[in-house]
This record gives structure tokens, C-alpha cells and sequence, in this order.
């Protein structure tokens, strides 16, 4: 009891100190808009009382509700950073930037019904240095409203995109309080205003990975696969023990559990493989990956990072998304809540990844589609294959050796 009363006479004091004091300066910006660079005060203060060109965060809400899935180091300052990301409420606009979260239609590029967003919804990233814990950038993923038709969205033109605050010495986190950060005055020190020379290719270069699938809030890992083959417009997606099998038409889910297949034209091949693309992602730099959620040890990769949304059948998902710097091949994505506190964020990475050969990565993998019974033969969904494409490779069987000793599952 002693220790407590205390603790909390320091915290009222300090608190008392804290209020309105200028931390650092920073820049604000859209990543797809050069003009909105601004610069701004950062102050931390006791209350959420609205100024004009003003966002006002909640130091709770950062501490209580977000993920940390990726650890990277920032190969132009070789520092090191957590990215913590998730959906807080933000009040407030600068230069009547609103950055809260919407929705897409239903409907919207084939987008089913399941987002839901609260107001004063931002979905962000910070990055947090792992030395002094400080946060040295947001990152804001816009939701693209207002929705222009998908004949009339371009690469990286707005309303799709993110936005960035930088903080130049870093803002220490707090528990408590609110994080309010100001427009002082326009600038034109915003780096990378332009990305016109960053494009995801379309499509991604076609590649097989083996991974794991994650849920931090739930300390759940399982394995996952990726065997895209573009030339035959085949797909295999796996988490767990839910296999989905895309083909030029549409998909089969197989669920383990039930033992049960369906088919759903709603979401073909192009449809859930084309959508990561820089209509909907900004690039944000080369990473070096040193550490996922979910994965014991790893090797560093570089990869390329975007950040943005990817929207299909089953839904929008603003994402950061990764692919080798090296090979170009899809390696993995990083999956925000919409809801707050909700804590179904959840990432995929491909540990071992190699380009797909045509046929033959599909072919080979098991369980087929015709082993969990969606068709009784493989060319009933791939269409006309070689007959000599059936075999077991010794390779596959490495890949899964490896992955279980690769892999850690966390027990709570
Ligand atoms: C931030 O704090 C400084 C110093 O207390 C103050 O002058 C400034 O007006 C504050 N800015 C905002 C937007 O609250
Ligand atoms: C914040 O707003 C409340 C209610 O409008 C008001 O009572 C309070 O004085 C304001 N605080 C500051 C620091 O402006
Ligand atoms: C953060 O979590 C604590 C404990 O679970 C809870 O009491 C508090 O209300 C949460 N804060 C916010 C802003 O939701
Ligand atoms: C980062 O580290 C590498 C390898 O240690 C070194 O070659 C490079 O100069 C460093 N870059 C900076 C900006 O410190
Ligand atoms: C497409 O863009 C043009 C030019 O900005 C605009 O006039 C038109 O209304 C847009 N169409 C749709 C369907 O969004
Ligand atoms: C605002 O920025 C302009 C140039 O961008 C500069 O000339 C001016 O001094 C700045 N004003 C303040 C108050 O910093
Ligand atoms: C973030 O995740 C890394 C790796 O999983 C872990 O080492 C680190 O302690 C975490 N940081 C915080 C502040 O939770
Ligand atoms: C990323 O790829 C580019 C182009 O190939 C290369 O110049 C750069 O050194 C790579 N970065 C890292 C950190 O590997
Ligand atoms: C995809 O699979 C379905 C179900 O077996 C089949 O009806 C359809 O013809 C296949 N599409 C293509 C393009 O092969």
C-alpha cells in the first residue's frame, strides 16, 4: 500500500509536469501528395481537447492495443526498429487531412461485407527504435475513400496510400496522456514525396513459399503455404488445416476439421493474387527483416515494405506487405485490425521461398486438391496438365522437415 501511494504521488506529479510540453519537431505528410508536407510541434498533454490542425493520440490505446509482429533494421541508419501497429482512436485533421478509417462499399473490386470500422478510426504503424524505445515515425494507412471507380485508379495516385509523421529525435512512449501533434508551418523537407519510380510489379513474379501463419493476441502460430503459378493461373493458399485452391474461375475452400470442400466463384485466381499492386501500397524502403512474431530464429532478409490495403472476396485488409528485395517473390504481410482492441491483426511469412515451376510446384504439392476430395482429377480445377506431374518430390518433404524445427509455436 505504502509503495503504491507512492508510486501514484510521482505519477501526478510528473503527469503535472507533462502537460503541453514540446517534445520534439517533425513532418507530417501523404506519401502520394508532394503539397502536404507540413512541419509540426509534438506535444504531450493531459487532456484530448480538439485545436485546429491538430491529431490528438491516446498513449493508452497505443500501450493496450497494439501488435508487434516485425523487427527491422533501416539499412540507410543501420538502426534498428520494432513496428507496432494496430487501429487507435485519433481525433483531429491537418490541412482537412482526415486520416480515419473507411470502409470500401460492399461490392467495392468484389469486397465482401465483412469490414467494420469505428469513428475516429486510424489504422497506423509506429516505429520504435529498440535502443531508446522511442517512436521515430507513423505511418498511416489511408482507406481510399472516396472509393473512384477501379477503371480510374492509377499506381501510387491517390486516394489509396499512406500517410507519414516523422519525429526527429523521437517521442518517448507513455502509459498515459495523450500524444498531440500540431501543424507549425508548410515545409518542403518531406522525403519521398514522389514514388512514381516504386511500383509493385504486376503480377508479383510467380513463387512457392512455406511459412507460418500467426495471431499475436492469441499467441497462435500454425503453418502456411503460398504456390502461386501465374502462367496457369493456379493458387494455393494454406493456414492450418484450411486449404484454399484458387483456378482461373474461382476457389475451393477444404476446411480439415469438417473434412468438408465447397466452391466459391466469387473470388477467382486475378482476384485474390492481383490485388497486392500500387493502386492500393506505397512503397516504404528497403528493410532488413532480423525478427517476426512467431518465428524462434531466423536469418535477415532484405525486403522491399508497402504499406497499404489489399482488397478481395473475403474482405479489406490493410496490410504492410514484404517482398525479397533480391528475388521480387511475395514473402509475407502483416494484417491490421479495423476494430479497436479487437486483436485479430495477424501475420504470414515464408521462411523458405523459391520460384514456382509451372506445373510442377502445383502438381507436386500435398494435399492436393483432388487428396482432400474438392475434384477427382487435378485437371478438373488446373485444366489440362502433363501426365507426368504426380510425383512426390524429395524436395517437399525437406521443406517440411525444416519448417518444424524452424518454427516455434508459443504455449500461454
Ligand atoms: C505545444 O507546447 C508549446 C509549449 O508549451 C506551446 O507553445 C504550443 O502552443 C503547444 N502547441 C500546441 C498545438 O498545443
Ligand atoms: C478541455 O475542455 C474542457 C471541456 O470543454 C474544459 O473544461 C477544459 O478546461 C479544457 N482544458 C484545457 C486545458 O483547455
Ligand atoms: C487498457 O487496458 C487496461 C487493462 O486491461 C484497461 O483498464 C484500460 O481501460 C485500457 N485502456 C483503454 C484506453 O482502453
Ligand atoms: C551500416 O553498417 C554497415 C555494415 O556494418 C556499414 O557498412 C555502413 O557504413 C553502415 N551505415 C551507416 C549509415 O552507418
Ligand atoms: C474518373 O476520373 C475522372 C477524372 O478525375 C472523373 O471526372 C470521373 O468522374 C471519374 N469516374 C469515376 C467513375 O470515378
Ligand atoms: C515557414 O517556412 C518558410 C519556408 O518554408 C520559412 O521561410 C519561414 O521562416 C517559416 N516560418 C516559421 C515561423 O518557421
Ligand atoms: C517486440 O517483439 C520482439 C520480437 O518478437 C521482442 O523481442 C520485443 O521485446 C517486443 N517489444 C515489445 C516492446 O514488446
Ligand atoms: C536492395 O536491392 C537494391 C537493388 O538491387 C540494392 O541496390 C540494395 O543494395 C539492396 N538493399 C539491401 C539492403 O540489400
Ligand atoms: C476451375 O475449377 C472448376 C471446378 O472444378 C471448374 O469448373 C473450372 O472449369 C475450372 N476453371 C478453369 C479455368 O479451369
Amino acid at each position: 500500500m505504502y509503495v503504491l501511494v507512492n508510486v501514484s504521488t510521482i505519477l501526478i506529479f510528473l503527469g503535472f509536469l507533462i502537460i503541453d510540453s514540446v517534445i520534439c519537431n517533425g513532418l507530417f505528410y501523404l506519401q502520394r501528395i508532394p503539397s502536404s508536407c507540413v512541419e509540426t510541434t509534438i506535444n504531450s498533454t493531459t487532456n484530448n481537447n480538439l485545436t485546429s490542425n491538430c491529431f490528438i493520440f491516446d498513449w493508452q490505446q497505443i500501450s493496450n492495443f497494439t501488435t508487434n509482429y516485425t523487427t527491422y533494421i533501416n539499412p540507410d541508419t543501420n538502426q534498428t526498429f520494432y513496428v507496432y501497429s494496430g487501429a487507435l482512436t485519433v481525433l483531429g485533421t491537418i490541412d482537412n487531412y482526415a486520416l480515419d478509417y473507411h470502409c470500401p462499399p460492399t461490392g467495392y473490386n468484389g469486397v465482401g461485407s465483412g469490414c467494420t470500422v469505428q469513428i475516429d478510426t486510424q489504422l497506423v504503424m509506429l516505429h520504435v527504435n529498440t535502443i531508446d524505445r522511442k517512436i521515430y515515425a507513423i505511418d498511416v494507412i489511408l482507406s481510399g475513400t472516396p472509393f473512384p471507380s477501379l477503371s480510374n485508379l492509377t499506381d501510387n495516385q491517390p486516394p489509396f496510400g499512406k500517410a507519414r509523421h516523422i519525429f526527429s529525435s523521437g517521442i518517448a512512449m507513455q502509459s498515459t496522456g495523450y500524444l498531440k501533434i500540431c501543424k507549425s508551418n508548410t515545409s518542403t523537407q518531406c522525403p519521398f514525396a514522389s514514388t512514381n519510380t516504386y511500383k509493385l510489379p504486376n503480377p508479383l513474379p510467380s513463387n512457392t513459399g512455406y511459412g507460418i501463419f500467426g495471431i499475436q493476441a492469441n499467441s497462435f502460430v500454425t503453418d502456411a503455404v503460398w504456390i502461386m503459378d501465374d502462367i496457369r493461373q493456379l493458387l494455393i493458399v494454406t493456414l492450418g488445416t484450411t486449404y484454399y485452391y484458387f483456378n482461373a474461375s474461382g476457389f475451393f475452400i477444404y476446411q480439415y476439421d469438417t473434412n468438408a470442400c465447397a466452391w466459391m466463384p466469387s473470388c477467382n485466381y486475378q482476384c485474390e493474387a492481383y490485388n497486392y499492386n500500387s493502386r492500393f501500397l506505397d512503397y516504404s524502403g528497403v528493410w532488413i527483416i532480423t525478427k517476426k512474431w512467431g518465428i524462434a530464429s531466423m536469418k535477415p532478409v532484405a525486403v522491399q515494405a508497402w504499406i497499404g490495403n489489399a482488397i478481395d472476396a473475403a474482405g479489406v485488409f490493410p496490410i504492410v506487405m514484404y517482398t525479397d528485395n533480391a528475388t521480387g517473390h511475395y514473402i509475407g504481410l502483416d494484417k491490421l485490425d479495423t476494430v479497436i482492441g479487437s486483436k485479430r491483426g495477424a501475420t504470414y511469412w515464408y521462411l523458405i521461398h523459391d520460384t514456382t515451376v509451372t506445373l510442377t510446384t502445383i502438381a507436386t504439392y500435398r494435399p492436393s486438391v483432388v487428396d482432400v476430395g474438392c475434384v477427382s482429377k487435378l485437371s478438373d480445377w488446373a485444366g489440362t496438365m502433363s501426365s507426368c506431374a504426380t510425383f512426390f518430390k524429395l524436395n517437399n518433404i525437406q521443406i517440411i522437415i525444416t519448417l518444424l524445427i524452424l518454427t516455434y509455436i508459443y504455449f500461454l
